[in-house]
């Protein structure tokens, strides 16, 4: 049995359910179930995690103490790799857990599978008023490189953002490392994840 309060594992058919229901909570326009199964089951060049509790009593005190935080599955991250491009298709983090840095190790992971798949660039489309993920892309180097009129189902535009991860060889080093750190001081299990 793990130590560790928490722990990110590539997404499985089981955790398809409770992705979905959290990926309808969280997104106005949510996935249907059938994205996810083409997505795991045959996508090749797709690699999904899910990033879960493991056991409530074992987390630190303070996290327990917090309205609601009883669900098992907290968060969940996409990317897929064509060539040497990356992109980030979906990431998200349940409400009440949001602000422990969970989305930062997801969005780390993501780029972490992304570079070891090839990619050079990593990209993503995030709405233009959501200037908390916004934030989160940039504190990562992402910049804004174009904006895709109505890009939503609602017509609101799309910010392209772009991180550029081959610049140099010591970027992926520093992505790594900075990943270590965070699973270590977060206490996130991810020795499951190839
Ligand atoms: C975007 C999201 C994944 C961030 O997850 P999170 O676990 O709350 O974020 P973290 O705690 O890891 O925060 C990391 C960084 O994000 C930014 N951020 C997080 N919350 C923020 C807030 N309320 N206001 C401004 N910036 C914020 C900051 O840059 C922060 O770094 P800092 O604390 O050093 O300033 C989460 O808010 C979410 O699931 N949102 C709904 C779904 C979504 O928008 N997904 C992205 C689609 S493109």
């Amino acid at each position: 049995m793990s130590d560790s309060a928490f722990r990110i594992r590539l997404m499985e058919g089981k955790d398809i359910p409770s992705v979905v229901s959290l990926d309808r909570q969280v997104f106005d326009d949510p996935w249907p179930e059938s994205a996810y199964v083409q997505e795991i089951y045959f996508n090749p060049s797709a690699h999904y995690y899910v990033l879960e509790l493991l056991d409530p009593a074992r987390t630190r005190a303070w996290y327990g103490h917090r309205r609601g935080r009883s669900a098992r599955l907290l968060g969940f991250v996409g990317v897929r790799v064509e060539g040497t491009r990356g992109h980030i298709s979906t990431l998200a983090v349940r409400s009440e857990w949001r602000g422990e840095r969970l989305g930062e190790v997801l969005l780390l992971t993501s780029v972490d599978q992304a570079i070891r798949d090839g990619a050079h660039v990593v990209g993503l489309e995030v709405r233009v008023s959501n200037h908390v993920a916004q934030a989160l892309y940039a504190k990562y180097d992402f910049e804004a490189r174009s904006r895709l009129q109505r890009y939503y189902a609602n017509g609101e535009d799309a910010l392209y953002m772009q991180v550029q991860v081959r610049a140099d060889p010591g970027t992926h080093q520093r992505i790594a490392t900075q990943l270590s750190a965070l699973l270590e001081e977060l206490e996130i299990d991810k020795s499951a994840t190839p």
